[in-house]
């Protein structure tokens, strides 16, 4: 979702003065050539915090922003990141691209459908290159993209095919990832467009002095010291982790003697569906609707819900658990939706996508709802199954549908076997999501078939 949420803008990143530094230091770089930073960490650590000073910084420069936050129901939707970064200039941009490019680049960011035979990827990624060198030419550009990890791969290939040749052009990328090695994952091909000109900085925990700050800020409360020292431990220096304590501690109340344990759920699952189960159950069928969602509205939400009492939804938002904005819904936090998601019964989550189904207009998302989930976070990703590949698509999102065709699908026998990747350190919980091999996912290198076209 392109969209910006106002909690994450104006939100100083505490005790992040090393990795702002190193942002600074790019963007300043970035008025004379282009450049990348990244930043890299378990879920929860504070990436998206700091990718978000991006924005001010960029303004104070006089740079322009480009960006997306890309969500894990979105993963296996084509183009629907690029889509998102383009947006604010796709009508002032497009008029200017020659034929077939600006064609190419209509079709797929779905604005309208194709006339004839469908463009090539190549065309759209030159549509693309020709869009950021113009967007260049009158000041330098960032590319602001948040979780690259579940960028879609079309929209990777494209954006990864123009950043190898933007040369010397001022474009740059300010990207977070989850992961706790760098070197695993770099859908935009970075190391090869930025050679020596990328940062690459893994967000560490945070100090028990920056927790405090960070409760505070939060919460507004400032929590005495054992508690505090405990949070921190227990965290591991997670603000996520800290605050989901901080939170759970506050609402239990009574004071903490030296060497009793917190007086609250042991994992990170635990405090998530502690905070969770305390919505009425109506809320928390409307967010399941939600966090199986691509792109969820109020208006979807009722449709799909058989209608909607308001104020169901705005008691999750008074928990801060979603953010309503122009009726777009957005969870808080990615590991919310998880939950949400993972804690319905298979049941539930079937009988939601069902119902879905039957509300989604677009083609693409549809096939995905009427797929069966096969495992949670491949269902809440876009995986699905032979529906999928037999539903019958329009000739508008027929592109979207090639690019849809070539994308990674787990075998019956990966989802059983598939390694498990931590998503918070195994200390604090046993929250986990299954995620492809990256062999997997970059089987097929479609952009060596553009740049050979
Ligand atoms: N440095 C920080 N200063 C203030 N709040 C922070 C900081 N880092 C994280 N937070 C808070 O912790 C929570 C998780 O941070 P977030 O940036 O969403 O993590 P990530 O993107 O790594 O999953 C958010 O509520 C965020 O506001
Ligand atoms: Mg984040």
């Amino acid at each position: 979702m392109g969209a910006i949420p106002s909690d994450i803008i104006g939100r100083s990143a505490i005790g992040r003065s090393a990795e702002l530094d190193a942002l600074d230091a790019s963007l300043d770089q970035l008025e004379h050539n282009g450049v990348a930073v990244v930043f890299a960490g378990q879920a929860g650590i504070g990436k998206t915090t700091v990718w978000a000073q991006v924005f001010e910084r960029a303004a104070q420069r006089g740079l322009r922003v480009l960006s997306c936050r890309t969500a894990e129901a979105e993963a296996k939707l084509a183009f629907a990141s690029l889509a998102d970064l383009l947006e604010p200039v796709a009508d002032s941009i497009l008029p200017l691209l020659p034929e077939p490019q600006r064609t190419a680049l209509d079709v797929a960011l779905l604005r309208t459908s194709p006339r004839g035979a469908l463009p090539s990827a190549r065309a759209v990624a030159m549509a693309v290159l020709a869009a950021l060198r113009l967007l260049a030419l009158t000041s330098p550009l960032v590319l602001a993209v948040d979780d690259l990890q579940w960028l879609d791969r079309a929209s990777a290939e494209t954006i990864a095919f123009a950043l190898r040749r933007v040369g010397n052009w001022r474009v740059g990328v300010v990207a977070t990832l989850r992961a706790q090695d760098h070197a695993a994952y770099d859908p935009l091909r970075l190391d090869a467009a930025f050679t020596g000109r990328i940062k690459r900085v893994q967000l560490g925990p945070l100090s028990l002095s920056a927790l405090h700050h960070v409760i505070r800020s939060h919460l507004g409360h400032v929590l005495p010291r054992p508690a505090l020292r405990r949070i921190t431990e227990d965290s591991g220096g997670n603000p996520f982790f800290a605050l989901e304590l901080a939170r759970a501690f506050i609402e239990a109340g009574g004071p903490l003697r030296p060497g009793d344990p917190l007086p609250l759920p042991e994992t990170l699952s635990g405090l998530v569906s502690h905070r969770l189960e305390r919505l009425p159950a109506q809320a928390r069928e409307l967010l399941l609707i939600a966090a199986a969602m691509a792109a969820p509205t109020v208006d979807l939400v009722r449709e799909a819900a058989g209608g909607l009492d308001e104020r169901s939804l705005r008691r999750a938002e008074q928990a801060r658990v979603i953010e309503i904005s122009e009726r777009h819904i957005r969870f808080t936090h990615p590991l919310l939706a998880s939950s949400v998601y993972s804690s319905a019964s298979p049941q539930m989550r079937r009988e939601t996508h069902r119902r879905l189904a039957a509300v989604i207009a677009s083609p693409e998302e549809r096939a995905r709802h009427l797929a069966p989930p096969r495992a949670t976070t491949c269902a809440r990703a876009g995986g699905g199954g032979p529906a999928q590949r037999s539903i019958s698509f329009t000739p508008a999102t027929a592109l979207t549908r090639a690019y849809c065709s070539r994308a990674f699908w787990p075998s019956r026998r990966w989802v059983r076997s598939a390694p498990r990747r931590y998503i918070c350190s195994a200390r604090f919980g046993v929250t986990r999501t299954a995620s492809p091999p990256r062999s997997h996912i970059w089987r097929k290198r479609s952009s060596m078939q553009m740049d050979r076209a």
